[in-house]
């Protein structure tokens, strides 16, 4: 037998393969076991990386079916081939994919594909799809086992007519109409998605309002936008059951707080309303891993288990179930697990919605800041009154600057505008850092730019915003 691992990693996805690489580069022994047939999990192959490669040809097709003419560029009729589009994303989520086994190589990461199961603190069994199993002794194991869908009682998942993102992200043709069950971040993108493309689409959503959790001016504005490019929401309301037929699904729904049931049909529904830990096989009850009742696996601050020697990260472990944060976790576990001090500092984990325009968002909401009795000053700007903003004629949204009213330190930033997503990240930087909003006012923003309005935005905690 050879010699036993440092650490193996179970899963490939962002928290796993980043950790892998940077326990390798701390001189660990490091093997990464990974099921799929591909590295970068969920985030490369079914989420993050498909989902923004559709984002972009579909707007690329929004753009020039309505926004090109304004600006004075005449095309003929614009038609979609998602034949092409659909290719080249693959081609995207191969490239990456492909990228990651090429720095494993780089980084001398033995990449093991196969279930990965524990049998023990130190050993993990490695079974191939097609092949024999192998036992590899360590004296480590991160378990970065990640997420899967959350199932909706009553319409059974089948990935043609009820989809889930995976489904949703490979669609043979475009449906003439969806209805999306969950108003979160995944319905709103892909039902964004395919409402550019030609699809009517319904959100259906339990709560009050979509994006729950997000800061309430965000929420209230994007519903307002969305609603104006024609995506459909059903608030408060429940589906009871589905039907599927040759011809698309019934879907009977109702008010959630009592009232008569409707049918609403679709040729395709989207079925978003969350995501579970996945930890299927992986034996956890054998070795007495502990869990919550969710099934999320509980780890304390050191990402440790209740089994010494099995650490846990990423979406298996619960709170935002977002790649950054699982790479961040990644990173922070092989420090710890080489003796250096790393650390995830999740008060200032920026979440991206990609609709357009774009949402960021940052620490806290001025909900909860009001829920936390903090006294906060508010700053807002509009992109409406941003040059950049008016040139590229993407003028929709704002960006609101929470800061605490005793000492200016940045508490939250929350924007729904052009390239929010890039935005946000010199608000992580300045929280990073401790910053306060006057550090942001008096940083030189280059003209014309839409960072001037995070600026801006931040002049206005001490109400002297000069172009408002
Ligand atoms: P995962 O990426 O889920 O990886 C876990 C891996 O472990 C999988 O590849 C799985 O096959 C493997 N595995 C599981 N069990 C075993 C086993 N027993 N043996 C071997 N291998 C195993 N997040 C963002 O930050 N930005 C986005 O834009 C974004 N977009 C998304 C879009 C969609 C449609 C979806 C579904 C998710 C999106 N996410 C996004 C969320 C993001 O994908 C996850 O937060 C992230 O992938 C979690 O990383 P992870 O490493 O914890 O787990
Ligand atoms: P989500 O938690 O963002 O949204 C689910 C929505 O469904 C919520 O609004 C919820 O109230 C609603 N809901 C729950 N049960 C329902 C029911 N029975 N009927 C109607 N509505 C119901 O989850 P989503 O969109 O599935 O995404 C899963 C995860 O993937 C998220 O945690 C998100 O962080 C991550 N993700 C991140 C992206 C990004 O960062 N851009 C993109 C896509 C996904």
């Amino acid at each position: 037998m050879s010699d036993p691992y440092d650490v193996i990693i179970v899963g490939g996805g962002p928290g796993g393969y980043v950790g892998a690489i940077r326990a390798a580069q701390l001189g660990l022994k490091v093997a990464c076991v990974e099921k799929r047939g591909a590295l970068g999990g969920t985030c490369l192959n079914v989420g993050c990386i498909p989902s923004k490669a559709l984002l972009q040809s579909s707007h690329h097709y929004e753009s020039a079916s309505h926004e090109f003419a304004a600006h004075g560029v005449k095309t003929g009729k614009v038609t979609v081939d998602l034949k092409t589009m659909m290719g080249r994303k693959e081609k995207v989520v191969e490239d990456l994919t492909k990228g990651i086994e090429f720095l494993f190589k780089k980084n001398k990461i033995d990449y093991i594909v196969g279930e990965g199961t524990i049998i023990s603190a130190d050993s993990v069994g490695v079974t191939p799809e097609d092949g024999k199993k192998q036992i590899l002794k360590t004296e480590s194991i991160i378990i970065a086992t990640g997420s899967d869908v959350a199932p909706l009682p009553g319409a059974d998942i089948d990935e043609k007519k009820i989809v889930s993102s995976t489904g949703a992200l490979a669609l043979k043709k475009v449906p003439r109409s969806m209805v999306v069950v969950g108003g979160g971040v995944i319905g709103l993108e892909l039902g964004s998605v395919w409402r550019r493309l030609g699809a009517t689409v319904t959100v259906v959503e339990f709560l009050d309002n979509i994006l729950p959790g997000m800061d309430a001016e965000v929420v209230k504005q994007m519903t307002r936008t969305l609603k104006k490019q024609g995506i459909k929401f059903k608030l408060k309301t429940k589906v009871a059951s589905a039907k599927t037929a040759k011809d698309g699904v019934t879907l009977s729904v109702e008010p959630r707080d009592g009232g008569n049931a409707e049918e609403v049909k679709a040729d395709v529904v989207l079925v978003a309303i969350g995501r579970r830990p996945y930890t299927d096989g992986l034996g956890l009850d054998t070795v007495g891993v502990a869990m919550d009742d969710r099934g999320f696996i509980t780890v304390d601050h050191d990402f440790q288990t209740n089994v010494p020697g099995i650490y846990a990260i990423g979406d298996v472990i619960g709170g935002a179930m977002l790649a950054h944060k699982a790479e961040e976790e990644g990173v922070a576990v092989a420090e710890l697990i080489a003796g250096q001090s790393g650390h995830v500092n999740y008060d200032a984990i920026p979440g991206v919605v990609y609709t357009w325009p774009e949402v960021a968002t940052l620490g806290k909401t001025e909900e909860q800041l009001k829920e936390d009795g903090t006294a906060y000053t508010v700053g807002k700007f509009p992109f409406s009154a941003n040059s950049r903003a008016r040139c590229i004629a993407d003028s929709e949204g704002f960006v609101k600057v929470l800061a605490d009213a005793g000492t200016d330190k940045v508490l939250g930033v929350h924007i729904v505008g052009p390239a929010a997503g890039d935005l946000i990240q010199e608000a992580v930087s300045v929280m990073e850092f401790g910053g306060s909003a006057e550090d942001i006012a008096r940083t030189c923003h280059a003209h014309p730019g839409l960072s001037e309005a995070v600026k801006e935005a931040a002049l206005a905690v001490g109400a002297r915003a000069i172009h408002m």
